[in-house]
């Protein structure tokens, strides 16, 4: 019986950790190449500490507040991340800008998910603000994480009609949805040195493979598909 190579990973959250689950989810697979090493809050009683002790991963609590600066509070969480020996930082949800030398040192090895079809729309409330624009496509992207905010390179994204009537609860959901779903494919590809950083850029190799759409999946998750209410959207398209 052939085993899979793990890559470790330490996953960062602030609050709900939904992202969080879907990871966890994904890698009760014995063939997907991640295990999941431990989850470090910046928030004590952030609700994704509970389910992943609940499910017997390792968490902890390293808050701003206990730390004198932003810089010490980023050597503490690398020291914790060290303590893991994780291979890869996975951010999902966390809220904090982190500091250029721990970008750096993290760099090519650390993504984040982003609840928009960057570059569109960076930084916070990206549904109202996408609402507000009236675009028709909204979305997701999983991207590798440099010292701008939102604005490393993209690994995958997943793009979600705006419905009519949609506010910005319902537009969130449909996009959550989607993340669940492109994470882990995302982190996957990462984890087998599939897409990689380099150059200021995500390459590619050896997709097609073994995905199934080959590089159609990095921009559209077959399952979400199924999801999409066709017939009104068929409404709205000329
Ligand atoms: C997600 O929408 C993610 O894209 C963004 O923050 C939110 C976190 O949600 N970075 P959750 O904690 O994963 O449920």
């Amino acid at each position: 019986m052939s085993t899979v190579s793990k890559k470790r990973v330490a996953i960062l959250i602030s609050g709900r950790g939904s992202n969080m689950g879907a990871l966890l989810d994904a890698a009760v697979d014995p063939a997907y190449p991640i295990e999941i090493a431990g989850v470090i809050s910046d928030t004590p009683g952030a609700a994704g500490l509970g389910i992943a002790a609940a499910r017997g991963v390792p968490v902890q609590v390293i808050a701003r507040a206990d730390h004198a600066s932003k810089d010490a509070h980023d050597g503490a969480i690398d020291a914790a991340i060290a303590e893991l020996n994780a291979e890869i930082v996975a951010l999902a949800g966390y809220m904090r800008l982190l500091t250029t030398p721990f970008v750096e040192k993290w760099q090519g090895r650390m993504i984040n998910i982003h609840p928009a079809l960057l570059p569109s729309f960076k930084g916070l409330d990206t549904h109202r603000r996408a609402l507000e624009a009236g675009t028709r496509l909204h979305g997701c992207t999983v991207h590798f994480v440099t010292p701008q905010m939102d604005d490393g390179p993209i690994i995958a994204q997943a793009a979600v009609p705006v419905m009519i009537g949609d506010d910005a609860d319902t537009l969130a959901a449909r996009v959550l949805k989607a993340e669940h779903g492109l994470y882990p494919m995302a982190l996957k590809l990462v984890a087998e040195g599939k897409a990689r950083m380099q150059g200021g850029r995500t390459v590619f190799s050896g997709l097609a493979e073994d995905t199934a759409n080959g590089d159609a999946s990095l921009s559209a998750p077959g399952p979400l598909r199924e999801e999409i209410d066709l017939e009104q959207l068929a409404r709205i398209t000329p």
